[in-house]
Parts: C-alpha cells; structure tokens; sequence
C-alpha cells in the first residue's frame, strides 16, 4: 500500500514537471550554475551552421557545439540513420554478442587511421576513450612480462577528460586539485607555449620542438623499465589552441621508440578532420600507438568515443585459452546501436562531402581572419591550425576569466554566435562545412563582442 501511495505521488510530479521553468534541479557541469541560471543560454533546436535559442534567435555555431558537430547540425542522413537504427535495434549486449554496425564502424574508423592502426574499441566519451587507452597501455606491458612498466607521462596545459586517469594526466590544475591524490606514478612533460617565442603563429609555431626532449629526463629520472605511455593531444584544445611547434610530436615519437614507450595521441579534438585530415596524425606524419576518439565520430549526435590500437598491441592480448577475456574492460554501451548508425552515416557525410579536405583548404582563409583581430583591446595572442583558434585575452584585475566569460555571453546574446570561453581564451571551432562568408561573419561578431566588453 505505502509503495503504491509513494508511485502515485511519483507519478503526480512527473506528469506536472513538463517545461524547464525551473531551474534549480540541474546541476550543469564544467559551468557557473549561479551566473548562468540568472541568465541562461537556452538552446532548443539547430540546423547546419546555426542553433536556435529558446527565444528563436538563429545562433551561428562557431564552436561546433563543443568540438563535436563537424558535419554541422541536424543532418539529414544522420538524422535518419539514427532514427532508422532505432526502430531496427535498440540495443544489443556488448559483452558477449555484438550487432553487425559494430563491424562496420570499427572497420570504417581503421581505415581512416595511419599505418597498422587497425583494432577499435568503443566506448562513449572521450573521457573513457582516454581512460580505456592507458588502461590498454600498462594491460599491454603486463601480458608481455614488463609489468615493471606502470608510469604515465601527460603533459602541463593537457585536456584528457575527467575520469581519474584522463585528470592524472591531464595537466590543468582547477581540474586535479580537488580530486584527491588522483594516480600514483604519473608525471608531466611542459606545455610546449612560449608567448614569447609564438605569439601571433598561424600554424605549427617554428620555436619549441626542444620541449620533446623533456621526455628524455624523465626517462633518465624514472628509467625506461617503469614507463607505460606518454599521452598527449597533438593540439592541445581545451586549454586554448596550442599548436605542436614543429617538429616536436616527432622528436617525442622518436624517444618513445628508443625506450620501448607506448605513444598515445589523444584526438578527441583533432580527430575527423579539425586539423584538415582523417587525425592530426596524418598531418604531422607520426604514428602514435593508439589513438583515442570521440566527439565528431557521430558529429556529435549521439555519445561514442573509442581506442584505436596498433595490431601489434591487440594481438599481443590474443593469447592463452580462447575462452576466456582477453581484455577485462568494457562499458555497457560499448558500440551502442544508435551510435554505431550515426557513426556510419557521419563518416559517409566527411566523405561524401571531403569534408576534411574542406577544412585543409579553408585553413588559410580562417587564419586571415582570425588575425584580423590582432589590433583589439586585450587581445594579448591569436594562434590558429586548421579550422581551431584560440585568442587570448587579458584577464580582468583580480578575477581570472571574467572577461572571456563576458565576450562568451555577449558573443551569444547580442552578436548571435556561438564561441567557447577557456579559461583566458576565446577558443572558436565552428563545422568544417562552415563558408568562407560564415568564417568571416564568426570573427567579426566575436571582434564585436570583444570591444564591447573591453
Ligand atoms: C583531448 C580531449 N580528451 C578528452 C576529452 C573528454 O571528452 P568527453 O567530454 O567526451 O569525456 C576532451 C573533451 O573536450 C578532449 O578535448
């Protein structure tokens, strides 16, 4: 009796909570709750280039959402090959079963890959696709009896999500220091930023390389035998547009070979065609170990990240008796259905459209204008690669953030365009099937916004 009372009172509150008028139970992550809910930023629908706000403003995306949308929104093929895939299966167990478009994905996304990165493994972030590397990593010199080899290298300025080994390596302090003692073993290699030495690059900065042969010391400190992996994203996003100086992802290779260390690219960012190719790694001509994922695989629309391993690294696993797990790791939606569809339709639409060759030769365009905002009150530098800017304000006298925050807000409110607050920097990321009039049209909202907060 009591528990049928407890289901209809239950029931009562579900049918009367039908409109977001309130405002209080959603806890936003990685965002100002107090600030943001006395002035929200309500999106309700997008289409292409643009999201449309609660009071039907169009909005021109200059972030694809949040590094993720690069096909643009809401694209038909997409679209209908999520809904098509919901009505055929909803979901499969991905332990022990699996469905066909898990197949086919993961051998669309091995062949986008450079050299021997062949074997995929799902999951549903980036966030897990960064934990489910390094766990890969040190399972990997376990199987081949070094399990000696447990130290993970990140890197200072580094973004590898939130789970406790992404912060470990991660190197972006307000993200670690409330979390505990986070992973033992880990240490860091510098950013490889010199405002000094870079400021105002299109591109790969010349000055800088050198910060590869950090590496080098850590190894002396540590010896190789300890070391599992080194991870770093080729272009560090999150913490403001860093391109790799030239060079450098090289150098890192090279030291990595010499001592038998595991190299992972984080591409949450760079992956599917941010950097103008399939992963920054074909830009830069290095084939990393693995390669982690997520974001533009399904432009966005539904959650999937993953792993991209070397076929020497997976069939290292593929030993002793067959039935039993290789690879104790997994998530529940692992290679999820609807993922998978919206996967394979996204990847149809990159190639259908080239739209990674778009984003290599809109590059230069994008570069231009971005520099045009060089002469703007505060703004201290402006870095660009492919179709990714960051632009570094001053911050405010006494209060960190505030004014890329303000440019943020008014960026949206008033100037319609979407543009991402990072700490002291404006990053802007807009879909790569962005026209050089909406390039254009992006940069000078965001030099609009700039001024009136200066
Ligand atoms: C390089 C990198 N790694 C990992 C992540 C985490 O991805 P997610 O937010 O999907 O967990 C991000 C997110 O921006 C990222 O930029």
């Amino acid at each position: 009796m009591v528990s049928d009372m407890v289901s209809d009172m239950a029931q009562t509150r579900l049918a009367t909570v039908t409109a977001p008028n309130d405002l209080e139970s959603y806890w936003l992550p990685f965002t100002p709750n107090r600030s943001f809910k006395r002035s929200p930023r309500l999106i309700v629908r997008a289409k292409d280039m643009h999201y449309y706000s609660a009071d039907n403003r169009a909005v021109l995306d200059g972030a694809a959402g949040l590094w993720c949308t690069n096909a643009g929104h809401n694209r038909d093929p997409i679209v209908a090959a999520i809904k098509r895939a919901a009505e055929q299966l909803d979901y499969s167990p991905a332990f022990q079963f699996a469905h066909p478009a898990a197949f086919e994905l993961a051998g669309r996304v091995a062949a986008l890959a450079p050299g021997d990165l062949n074997r995929v493994f799902f999951c549903n972030s980036g966030s897990e696709a960064v934990d489910t590397a390094l766990k890969i990593a040190l399972a990997y010199h376990n199987v081949r009896g070094q399990g000696s080899r447990t130290r993970l290298i990140g890197r200072e300025r580094g973004y590898h999500g939130v789970g406790f080994g992404g912060i470990s390596v991660g190197g972006i302090v307000n993200n670690r220091k409330f979390f505990g003692s986070l992973l033992t073993g880990v240490d860091h290699l510098p950013a490889t930023y010199s405002r000094e030495h870079q400021a105002f690059t299109k591109g790969e900065p010349q000055w800088g390389a050198h910060f590869a042969d950090e590496l080098e010391r850590l190894v002396t400190l540590h010896d190789a035998s300890t070391i599992a992996a080194v991870v770093v994203e080729p272009m560090a996003g999150s913490t403001g547009v860093l391109p790799p100086p030239q060079g450098y992802l090289q150098r890192l290779r090279a030291i990595c070979d010499r001592h038998g260390i595991l190299l992972i690219f984080d591409e949450v960012i760079t992956g599917f065609g941010r950097l103008g190719y399939s992963f920054a790694a074909e830009r830069y001509g290095v084939v990393p170990d693995l390669i982690t994922f997520a974001k533009g695989i399904t432009s966005g629309a539904v959650p999937m990240g993953g792993v991209i391993a070397r076929d020497g690294i997976y069939e290292a696993f593929m030993h002793g008796p067959e039935h039993v797990v290789e690879l104790f790791h997994g998530y529940t939606y692992s290679a999820h259905p609807l993922a998978c569809a919206a996967g394979l339709a996204t990847l149809g639409l990159y190639r259908d459209e080239k739209l990674f060759a778009r984003a290599k030769a809109l590059e230069p365009r994008f570069a231009d204008a971005a520099m045009t905002l060089k002469s703007l009150p505060n703004v201290l530098d402006i870095r660009s690669v492919g179709l990714a800017a960051g632009i570094d304000l001053a911050s405010r006298a006494g209060a960190p953030g505030l004014r890329t925050y303000q440019v943020m807000e008014r960026a949206f409110q008033e100037e319609g365009v979407m543009v991402r607050a990072a700490g002291e920097t404006i990053a802007l990321s807009p879909p790569l099937i962005a026209s050089e009039a909406q390039i254009d049209e992006i940069f000078d909202k965001v030099g609009r916004a700039i001024k009136a907060v200066a």
